[in-house]
C-alpha cells in the first residue's frame, strides 16, 4: 500500500500528489432486494436534494428528525469563519430527544441491552421508561449533590456499562458538558483531560470485566486527581458507580467529602423528575479529546443542535436504523464512534442499542456471534481491526450461529479488500449491505460512505461523500486532483456541515491552524467556499467518485482504529531520566493495522539495558495507557538527523517496516542508518521482552 508521508520533501522524495496509486479496481457488490425493500433511504433524489444548489437548507431534513423547543431562524451562519454556526436561534435538549420523546410510543421497548463480559451473568435490558427514570434521578444528583449547572464540564472515565449513557444523558439534560475519556486510558491521561476541560467532578466506576478479570478502575481516579491538581485543576468530587451491588471492586480508599458511591446517594433522588433544559442549538454538548500533531490532545467541542441532527440523519440513512432494529456497535462509548453511533444517533431514533462490556474473543472466538444470535441483532458495526481479529481467531465461527445481519458497518481504518470479503461472505452471510464509513472525531458523523440501498459497495473504498458532504482531493500545490487520475493527495471537505466540531476547547487559533490554514483561500472571506476543511488523511479518488482512504498524513498513528499521537508517546518516553531522545514510528501490523515502535537514544554515559526499556514501557503505559504499548523499544546509539538537526522519523519508519530508506545523503549522519538497520533487523536489539499488549486487551475499537 502506498504510504503517504508527512514531510516528503525533506528527503527529496516525491510529494504526495505525485504518488500514483495502482490499485486493482475491485468489483462492485450490490445490496439485496430484501435490504432495499425495507431501507430508509431508497430515493435517489437525495443526491439532488443535498446538492450544492440546496446547501445549507438541505440539512433541515436532518434537523426535522428531532423535536425542537424552539425552531431556528438561520440554518447556517458564516459570519465568523471557520466558526460556523448551525440552526441559529433554535433551542433543543439532547436528553429529551433521546429519551422523553420516545415514551409515548416506546416506553416498554429496550433502549439499551447490556451484555456483561462473564457469560453466566444475565444481560440487562433498560427500557426507554427505565432509562427515563434513571437519567432523571442521576440528573437530580448532579444538580443537587454536585451543584452542577449548564455550561459546567464533567469528566467521565467509565467502562462499557449502561450507567455510562445514563451519565451522559443526565449531563445533557442539564446542559452540563460531558467529557468522556476512554476507560482504557490511564489515570494520568484522564487527569490531563480533566484539567484541560476544567472539570470539578469526575465520574468513574469501581471496576469492570476485561478478558475474564475484574479490573480495579477506581484507582485510576486517584492518579487522575493528582495529575489534574499538578496541572492546576482541583477536582473536588468523585462519583463512583458500582459494578456489582453489595460488592466493591477497588482497593482505593474513599476520601471523605470527596469520593462517593453513587448507589449510596442515588436513593435520595428516587423518582425525581428534572425538566430538560432547552439549550441553544450552539451550546456545547460534549468534549471529546483526540490526538493531533502536537503532544497535547485537543478537546473537540461538539455543539448540541447541529451534532444531534447530523448523527440522527446519518444513523437513519446510512446506518439504516429503524425503531424495531436491534443495533449493535462494538465500539467503546469512550470514542467518538460510541458517542455518535451507540448513544446519540441510535437513541435519538428510538432504536435498541446493544452495549457489550468486554473483549470480542472472550471466552472464545464465537462470543460475538452468540451475542448476535441471542439478541437477534440485525445491524452490526465494528472496526477492521476487530474483523481481522475475529477472522484470524475463528474463520468459520459465524456459520455456526443462527443470526442474520441486514446491515454492517466498518469504521476507523482502511479495510483490506480480502478482509472486507470475509466480512461480507462469512460474517454477513452474503445477506448484509456493508457501509465503510470514513470520518473523524472532529466530524461528529460520517463523511464518506455508500448510501446502503442506493450505491453499490466496493471493497476497500469508503465511497462518495454522504448527502450534503462535498469532498475533494487537493495536492501540495493547492491543486485539485481529478477523479480517476490514480494520484493520491489530501482529502478535504469543501463545505461546512452540522456535525463538524465548533472549535478546540479553549484554543480557537489551533482550530484554525490545524484544520483550515492549509487550504484557506482568503482569511478575510466570509464565504464558506474559501474554507475547505483539511482532514489530514491521504486518499485517492476513483473514476466512479469513490474515495479510498490511505491513512494519516500527520504525526498520528492509527492503532487498531485508535488515534495516538507520536508526540504524546515520545513525551512519555522523555519522562525517563536516562532517555535523551525518542522517536516513535508506525509499523504495519497484520491485525491492528499499525502499531507504534519506539526508538530511544540515551543520555551520555548511560549503558543500554533491559531495565531502561522496561522503564520506558511503564512510562508509556502510565501516561497514556496500555493501548499505546509499543511493539518494540529500541535503544540506538544516535538518531538519523538532517543537517539542521531535525530527527528523521521517516528513515526510522522505513527501517522498522523493512522498506527502502530512500535517499539519505542529505542526512547529517548517514552512516548511522546502517548501524540502526543492524539493530532493528538484527538480533542484538535491546527490546521489550513480551512484545505489544496482548490483542485481547484494548486491541480493537471496543
Ligand atoms: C481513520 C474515528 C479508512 C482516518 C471515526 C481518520 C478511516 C481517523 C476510516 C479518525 C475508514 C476512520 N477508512 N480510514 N472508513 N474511518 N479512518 O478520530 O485516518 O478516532 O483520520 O475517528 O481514522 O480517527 P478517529
Amino acid at each position: 500500500m502506498a504510504e503517504i508521508r508527512s514531510d516528503p520533501q525533506a528527503a527529496g522524495e516525491a510529494t504526495e500528489a505525485q504518488i500514483s496509486v495502482h490499485w486493482r479496481e475491485e468489483e462492485y457488490y450490490y445490496p439485496s432486494a430484501r435490504f432495499v425493500g425495507q431501507a430508509n433511504l431508497t430515493d435517489p433524489s437525495v443526491i439532488e436534494r443535498f446538492s450544492e444548489k440546496h446547501f445549507p437548507e438541505c440539512f433541515r431534513e436532518y434537523a426535522d428528525l428531532l423535536t425542537w423547543d424552539q425552531y431556528w431562524h438561520t440554518t447556517l451562519d458564516t459570519s465568523d469563519p471557520p466558526f460556523w454556526k448551525w440552526f441559529v436561534g433554535g433551542k433543543i435538549n439532547a436528553s429529551y430527544n433521546c429519551v422523553d420523546r420516545h415514551l409515548a410510543k416506546y416506553k416498554n421497548k429496550a433502549a439499551l441491552i447490556f451484555v456483561p463480559e462473564p457469560e453466566d451473568e444475565a444481560t440487562v435490558s433498560v427500557t426507554y421508561r427505565e432509562l427515563y427514570v434513571r437519567v432523571n434521578e442521576f440528573a437530580a444528583l448532579l444538580r443537587d449533590f454536585c451543584g452542577l449547572k449548564s455550561g459546567d464540564r464533567v469528566t467521565i472515565h467509565m467502562p462499557m456499562v449502561p450507567e455510562l449513557p445514563v451519565t451522559m444523558l443526565a449531563c445533557a439534560r442539564l446542559g452540563i458538558i460531558h467529557s468522556v475519556v476512554f476507560g482504557g486510558f490511564s489515570g494520568e491521561a484522564c487527569g490531563m483531560r480533566a484539567a484541560d476541560s476544567g472539570s470539578r467532578v469526575l465520574i468513574t466506576m469501581d471496576g469492570y470485566y476485561r478478558n475474564g478479570k475484574m479490573i480495579d478502575h477506581k484507582t485510576g481516579a486517584d492518579i487522575a486527581l493528582e495529575t489534574a491538581k499538578q496541572a492546576g485543576q482541583q477536582v473536588d468530587k468523585v462519583l463512583v458507580w458500582r459494578r456489582h451491588a453489595g460488592k466493591s471492586a477497588t482497593v482505593s480508599p474513599f476520601v471523605k467529602d470527596r469520593d462517593a458511591w453513587v448507589d449510596e446517594i442515588l436513593p435520595n433522588y428516587r423518582g425525581q423528575i428534572v425538566p430538560p433544559v432547552p439549550m441553544d442549538a450552539e451550546a456545547p454538548l460534549f468534549l471529546m479529546y483526540t490526538s493531533g500533531s502536537t503532544g497535547k490532545p485537543k478537546g473537540c467541542q461538539h455543539r448540541t443542535g447541529g451534532y444531534l441532527s447530523y448523527v440522527a440523519g446519518t444513523s437513519k440513512y446510512i446506518e439504516d436504523i429503524h425503531p424495531e432494529d436491534v443495533y449493535w456497535c462494538m465500539a467503546d462509548i469512550g470514542w467518538i464512534t460510541g458517542h455518535s453511533y451507540i448513544v446519540y444517533g441510535p437513541l435519538s431514533l428510538a432504536a435498541t442499542s446493544v452495549l457489550y462490556e468486554g473483549v470480542p474473543t472472550f471466552p472464545d472466538a464465537g462470543r460475538v456471534w452468540r451475542i448476535a444470535e441471542r439478541l437477534d441483532v440485525n445491524i452490526f458495526h465494528t472496526s477492521p481491526t476487530a474483523i481481522r481479529m475475529l477472522r484470524k481467531s475463528g474463520h468459520d465461527e459465524p456459520s455456526k450461529y443462527n443470526y442474520h445481519f441486514k446491515h454492517m458497518t466498518t469504521v476507523g481504518e482502511p479495510i483490506e479488500p480480502e478482509v472486507w470479503r470475509w466480512y461480507h461472505d462469512t460474517v454477513g452471510k452474503g445477506e448484509a449491505a456493508i457501509v465503510d464509513t470514513w470520518w473523524q472525531t472532529e466530524n461528529g458523523g460520517f463523511l464518506c460512505s455508500t448510501k446502503p440501498a442506493i450505491d453499490p459497495m466496493k471493497p476497500g473504498s469508503a465511497g462518495p461523500g454522504v448527502p450534503g458532504i462535498y469532498p475533494i482531493i487537493i495536492d501540495e500545490n493547492n491543486e485539485p486532483i481529478a477523479a480517476g487520475s490514480g494520484k493520491a493527495g489530501n482529502i478535504c471537505i469543501r463545505n461546512p456541515w452540522p456535525g463538524i466540531m465548533q472549535t478546540i476547547w479553549g484554543d480557537r487559533d489551533r482550530f484554525v491552524s490545524q484544520y483550515y490554514a492549509k487550504y484557506c483561500k482568503d482569511r478575510n472571506s466570509k464565504d464558506w467556499h474559501d474554507w475547505p476543511y483539511f482532514a489530514a488523511d491521504g486518499a485517492v479518488l476513483a473514476a466512479d467518485g469513490y474515495f479510498r482512504i490511505l491513512g494519516r498524513v500527520d504525526d498520528v498513528i492509527n492503532v487498531a482504529g485508535h488515534r495516538l499521537g507520536t508526540k504524546e508517546i515520545e513525551s512519555a518516553c522523555l519522562t525517563v531520566p536516562e532517555v535523551a531522545e525518542a522517536a516513535v514510528v508506525p509499523v504495519v501490523d497484520e491485525i491492528k493495522g499499525r502499531v507504534p515502535e519506539v526508538y530511544i537514544a540515551l543520555q551520555p554515559g548511560i549503558q543500554a539495558s533491559p531495565a531502561i526499556v522496561e522503564k520506558v514501557n511503564k512510562a508509556i503505559e502510565a501516561m497514556i495507557g496500555k493501548i499505546a504499548r509499543p511493539r518494540r523499544i529500541l535503544i540506538v546509539p544516535d538518531m538519523p538527523k538532517t543537517r539542521s538537526g531535525k530527527l528523521m522519523r521517516r528513515v526510522l519508519a522505513a527501517l522498522s517496516n523493512n522498506m527502502s530508506t530512500g535517499d539519505i545523503t542529505t542526512l547529517a549522519n548517514p552512516d548511522i542508518v546502517e548501524k540502526v538497520r543492524e539493530l532493528v533487523q538484527g538480533k542484538n536489539a535491546v527490546t521489550l521482552a513480551d512484545g505489544p499488549e496482548d490483542l485481547k486487551t484494548f486491541g480493537t475499537q471496543e
